[in-house]
């Protein structure tokens, strides 16, 4: 694991101003386990709310739009969610991918425009289980990484983390064996070794997603070359979420 790891909760489509107390909890236990890096993206609507609340755990969005305003009625842009409080940005999650037919090309179009607004990046891939049955799941995710990321980057160690998200491993309780994620993280390792040289990529968290859960997360952050963790379903109540965050100290 890396040397300070990164746990990083994506509470997806849920989430009301009810659930600030929650974060004043995460928020709270991780002043303790100065360890960790610890980080939650909520929806649009809490972002400057969760901003407000808390001291030490970073605070990001779950997309933006790849312009920097404009005629774009129901968007976006990473300037108002840096206005907002956010730090960071995911993009290339699968469910933007699938659900609102996200290309490489427009996921590399809002890094782009995130960097830009001067925010930090996670870069989600991650392969079906068709593509991994078939064999084809470093090749996927390579491509995946290539296509997505700019060519330059002023500085890839600061600006961007990626994260490993199988897309059957997401909400479903089922995680890739140990052996899998390693030979998957080398792989991406050396995608990033390709593109921005040994000293930028050694530096690059790259994240594992998936089903991560307080009972696994220990071996699963144990894992040579996972940096951290995305987290969905746990990181909605901050007991099952500060559980990862303690795996990971
Ligand atoms: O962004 C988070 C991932 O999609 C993982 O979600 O922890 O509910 O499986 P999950």
């Amino acid at each position: 694991m890396a040397e300070r790891p990164y746990i990083v909760g994506n509470w997806k489509m849920n989430g009301t101003r009810a659930m600030l107390s929650e974060v004043r909890a995460i928020d709270r236990s991780s002043q303790r386990l100065m360890k960790v890096e610890v980080a939650l993206a909520p929806p649009y609507t809490l972002i400057h709310a969760v901003h407000r609340e808390v001291e030490q755990i970073g605070v990001g969005a779950q997309d933006c739009h790849p312009g920097v305003d404009g005629a774009n009625t129901g968007d976006i842009s990473a300037s108002m969610v840096a206005d907002a409080g956010a730090k960071f940005v995911i993009l290339g999650h699968s469910e933007r991918r699938e659900n609102h037919n996200e290309s490489s090309e427009l996921i590399r179009a809002k890094i782009t425009a995130a960097v830009e607004a001067g925010m930090r990046v996670i870069l989600c891939c991650g392969e079906s289980e068709a593509t991994r049955d078939a064999g084809d799941a470093e090749a996927f995710v390579t491509k995946q990484i290539r296509e997505s990321l700019p060519d330059v980057l002023d500085n890839p160690t600061d600006q961007l983390t990626v994260a490993y998200e199988p897309i059957w491993a997401i909400g479903t309780g089922r995680t890739p064996t140990l052996d899998d994620i390693a030979a998957m993280h080398s792989s991406i390792h050396s995608t990033l070794v390709d593109l921005y040289g040994e000293d930028h990529a050694a530096q690059v968290r790259i994240l594992y997603g998936g089903s991560v859960k307080p009972d696994n997360a220990k071996e699963l952050l144990a894992v040579d070359g996972v940096g951290g963790a995305l987290v969905g379903g746990a990181s909605l109540a901050a007991e099952s979420f500060l559980g990862i965050v303690l795996a990971a100290a």
